[in-house]
């Protein structure tokens, strides 16, 4: 039997569970062409939300388009990913017209059309590789995509993915570019997200910023306890397995709410070939999980932090409190000014995150993978 459980892709329809007060704010907010922020820690559930949003709770002939930005090193990646997005968009129509379209769209680019799995169709574009004008092309596609809506009197959305990549293109001043065209169109709901809340958040808060102000925020928290019970337990049930409330708990406090780590722990215990998950089950199951990262985190720790990091972050696979007391300082052979400095830049490095006054770490399996260390 299939694995109900997926956490390594993004999951729409019946692998998705819960979030209806999302998709009801969203859908809101985009059918009247509002922009949004959506951001939240990793592995939450951004991606699937908006994949789901798009798949299955706007009106047929809204134009969907997805931009997936986390590749993109320059500016052509840029024109590139935002051309693949416009080409692949979703909405109602026959193939010869919405090839007719795109085309119209997407003036500055080649196109080249093939067939696809499900027997539609699928448009490559292709930049040209000598006099590629980013600037013309931008002008010009994002008014050709605005004139189009109106034109058709159609609505649209664009989600950006990883919008924090665009950060790191520095040939023209992208956010500044960006901003005069979402200002503009009103048509077009324009969606950004992202998997560095800090980065993005710091785009979109900071005064002095071009996105400032310019999208409704929107914090995605974890998915409701009972709600991801009664999706679990009814997903066990196809397989005669029983979980009871009780002991999904301790799954979703092993992992801290991250709905990745959830569905992870689940896809393990479904595979287990016990019909009755309990305690000792979840807890050997995330052993084997820790067991089954040792390699990677034992090359990775001495790789990629510092002696004192290591420590700072050994210290917080123990304990979130009392950080600094005398029995931690001597036990670990660390000054109280070292240990300040090494959760700084643990903080800055996103290795760590700070809730309220305590610090966590980030990574989940890391965590549990620090903790399974003897000191
Ligand atoms: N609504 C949901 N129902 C069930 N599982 C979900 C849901 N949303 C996310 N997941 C689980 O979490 C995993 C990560 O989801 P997704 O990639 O959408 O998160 P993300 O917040 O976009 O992550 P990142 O911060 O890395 O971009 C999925 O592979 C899936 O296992
Ligand atoms: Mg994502």
């Amino acid at each position: 039997m299939k694995n109900p459980f997926v956490y390594n892709a993004i999951v729409t329809g019946d692998h998705f569970c819960g979030r209806s007060k999302y998709i009801q704010d969203i859908v809101g907010k985009i059918n009247n062409s509002v922009n949004i922020l959506l951001f939240s820690k990793r592995r939450y559930g951004k991606t699937s939300l908006l994949k789901e949003i798009f798949e299955s709770h706007l009106p047929k002939n809204f134009m969907k388009i997805y931009i997936d930005l986390f590749s993109i090193t320059d500016e052509t990646d840029f024109a590139k990913q935002v051309s693949i997005g416009i080409a692949n968009s979703d909405y109602k129509k026959d193939i010869t017209t919405r090839l007719k379209d795109l085309g119209n769209i997407l003036k500055n680019v080649r196109l080249s059309v093939s067939p696809d799995p499900s027997g539609g169709i699928s448009l490559t574009p292709t930049l040209d590789s000598g006099g590629f004008d980013f600037l013309v092309w931008f002008e010009n596609t994002f008014e050709n995509l605005n004139s189009f809506l109106k034109k058709n009197n159609m609505k649209g959305c664009i989600i950006f993915d990883e919008f924090q990549q665009i950060s790191s293109i520095k040939d023209h001043d992208l956010e500044a570019l960006l901003r005069g065209k979402v200002q503009q169109h009103n048509q077009l709901s324009y969606v950004f997200t992202g998997s560095k809340q800090h980065i993005l958040a710091n785009m979109f808060i900071n005064t002095s910023r071009p996105f400032y102000t310019l999208a409704d925020i929107i914090e995605l928290m974890p998915i409701d306890k009972h709600e991801f019970y009664d999706f679990v337990s009814a997903k066990f049930r196809i397989n005669n397995k029983h979980i009871s409330e009780t002991d999904f708990e301790l799954i979703y406090d092993l992992s801290f709410g991250e709905t990745r780590f959830i569905q992870k722990l689940c896809h393990y215990l479904f595979e287990n070939e016990s019909e009755e998950i309990n305690k000792e089950l979840i807890l050997c199951v995330l052993k084997d999980i820790t067991l089954s990262n040792d390699n990677f985190f034992r090359n990775y720790f001495p790789n990629s932090f510092t002696a004192a990091q290591r420590k700072a972050l050994l210290i917080l696979s123990q304990r979130s409190e009392n950080l600094f007391s005398r029995e931690i300082i001597s036990k670990y052979d660390i000054s109280t000014a070292t240990l300040q400095r090494a959760l700084k830049t643990l903080e800055e490095k996103l290795a760590i995150y700070k809730d309220g006054d305590q610090y966590k770490i980030y990574d989940v399996e890391f965590y549990h993978w620090l903790k399974s260390i003897k000191v």
